[in-house]
C-alpha cells in the first residue's frame, strides 16, 4: 500500500499539469420547485441566497437560485413553463444534481484536453460577459445525465455568472454557518461500470485513485456496493464512485438506480469544523439524519480503534455521529435521509481531523442503519 501510495503521489504531480483544477465551482440541481428548494436550503442548511435568474431577468424557461455557505455553492434550477428539458429531467429523475461544476484556471485548455482524452463534449468553450467581467464556460459529460461544467472565472466579480442578478437572503441567515465547503461528491453508476468511470477520471482529468476503496470483503457482507475514490492531485475535488454489488439483500445503490432512473450523484459531503453544532442546527430546522444503534458506541473493539476524539463519545451517541480513524487521523461523520420524496440524493456532514478517508470503517454500522430505512420503505 505504501509503494502504491507513493506512486500515486508521483502520478499526481504529472497529472496536475494536464488538467489543473481550482476546486468545485458549484453543484447544480434540477428541482421541481426551485423557489421552495431555495427556502429549504436556506433554512435547513443555513445557506444564503446570493444570486437569481428567472423570467424577471430575461430567463424565459427556468428560474435559478444560487445559495452559498462558505466555499460551497449550490444552484437550484426549476422550469417555469411546460416543455423544457429541465422539466423532463425532473420528471424522469426527480430532484437531483445535473452538474458538478469544476472551477479551472483555463476552461478552453481543460475542455480540449478532456475531449482529446475521449470525453464527450457537451458545450464548447464560450465567453459569458456582463458589467462584472468575463467568464469562460465549457461542459463535458460524465455518468448518466450528469455533466461537469468547466468554469474559468478569474476575470469575474459578479455574484455568480453573467445572466444572474444579486439576490437577498431568503430568510435571515444563521449567526454561524452550518458548514464551510463541499468535501466530496459521490456518484452511483451501473453494476460493473465503476472501474470504467474511475479510468475516465484518470484519463480525462488526470485524477488518481485515493487509497480508500470498498471491495468484495465489505461489499458482500454489509454494503452491497463497491466503491473507489478519484481525486485531483491536491485533493480539491474528490469523487467517490459506487456500483452495486451482489449481496444477500438489495443494494442501496440498486435502489438509487431504480428510483433515480439511472446513474447520478448520490450524496454530497459537507465539511464542517463543528459537527455537533451543524447537526443540532440542521436537526432543529427539520433535517432528518440516519440513526446509529447504541451498540455502535458500546462496541469495545470500535472504541479501542477510535481512541481519543475531541468530544465525549456520549455527545456523538446522542446525535448518532460516526467516527472513523486511520493512520493519518480521524473523522466524524453523519448522513441525512434522502432530501426529496425519492430515495435518491442525500447529504453527509464531515469533520476531519487529519484523516483523508471517507469512513470505510463505518460502512458496517452505517449500512445496517440504511437497511433499516430501506426495509421501512419496502425496498429491501
Ligand atoms: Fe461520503
Amino acid at each position: 500500500m505504501t509503494t502504491a501510495a507513493n506512486e500515486h503521489v508521483a502520478t499526481d504531480a504529472r497529472a496536475a499539469d494536464a488538467f489543473p483544477v481550482k476546486g468545485m465551482d458549484a453543484v447544480v440541481f434540477a428541482v421541481g420547485n426551485a423557489k421552495q428548494a431555495a427556502h429549504y436550503y436556506s433554512t435547513a442548511f443555513g445557506m444564503r441566497c446570493v444570486a437569481y435568474k428567472g423570467p424577471e431577468t430575461g430567463s424565459r424557461d427556468e428560474a435559478a437560485y444560487v445559495l452559498e455557505s462558505g466555499g460551497a455553492r449550490f444552484v437550484l434550477k426549476g422550469a417555469v413553463r411546460a416543455g423544457t428539458d429541465l422539466g423532463r429531467h425532473v420528471a424522469e429523475h426527480g430532484d437531483g444534481a445535473i452538474d458538478l461544476a469544476i472551477e479551472v484556471p483555463d476552461a478552453t485548455a481543460a475542455y480540449e484536453h478532456a475531449v482529446a482524452q475521449g470525453a464527450t463534449g457537451l458545450e464548447k468553450p464560450h465567453v459569458l460577459e456582463d458589467e462584472h467581467g468575463r467568464v469562460v464556460v465549457a461542459a463535458i459529460a460524465t455518468y448518466g445525465e450528469t455533466r461537469h461544467s468547466l468554469v474559468e472565472r478569474t476575470g469575474y466579480s459578479g455574484p455568480y455568472l453573467p445572466g444572474y442578478v444579486a439576490a437577498d437572503p431568503i430568510v435571515a441567515p444563521a449567526d454561524r454557518r452550518f458548514f464551510q465547503a463541499i468535501d466530496h461528491c459521490v456518484g452511483n453508476v451501473e453494476l460493473g461500470r465503476m472501474d470504467e468511470w474511475v479510468e475516465f477520471y484518470k484519463r480525462v482529468m488526470g485524477f488518481t485513485n485515493m487509497k480508500e476503496f470498498i471491495g468484495d470483503d465489505i461489499a458482500t457482507e454489509y454494503s452491497a456496493l463497491m466503491s473507489k475514490v478519484v481525486a485531483d492531485g491536491r485533493g480539491k475535488v474528490k469523487f467517490p464512485l459506487n456500483e452495486p454489488a451482489i449481496a444477500k439483500k438489495k443494494s442501496q445503490i440498486d435502489e438509487y438506480l431504480e428510483f433515480y432512473g439511472g446513474p447520478g450523484m448520490q450524496h454530497i459531503a459537507l465539511a464542517t469544523n463543528d459537527i455537533l453544532y451543524s447537526v443540532d442546527a440542521m436537526r432543529a430546522a427539520g433535517l432528518e439524519f440516519l440513526t446509529t444503534p447504541d451498540s455502535y458506541y458500546q462496541d469495545a473493539e470500535l472504541r479501542e480503534r477510535i481512541g481519543e476524539v475531541r468530544v465525549p463519545i456520549e455527545e456523538l451517541r446522542e446525535r448518532g455521529i460516526l467516527v472513523d480513524r486511520d493512520e493519518d487521523g480521524y473523522l466524524l461523520q453523519i448522513f441525512t435521509k434522502p432530501v426529496q420524496d425519492r430515495p435518491t440524493v442525500f447529504f453527509e456532514l464531515i469533520e476531519r481531523h487529519g484523516s483523508l478517508g471517507f469512513g470505510k470503517g463505518n460502512f458496517k454500522a452505517l449500512f445496517e442503519a440504511i437497511e433499516r430505512e430501506q426495509e421501512r420503505r419496502g425496498n429491501l
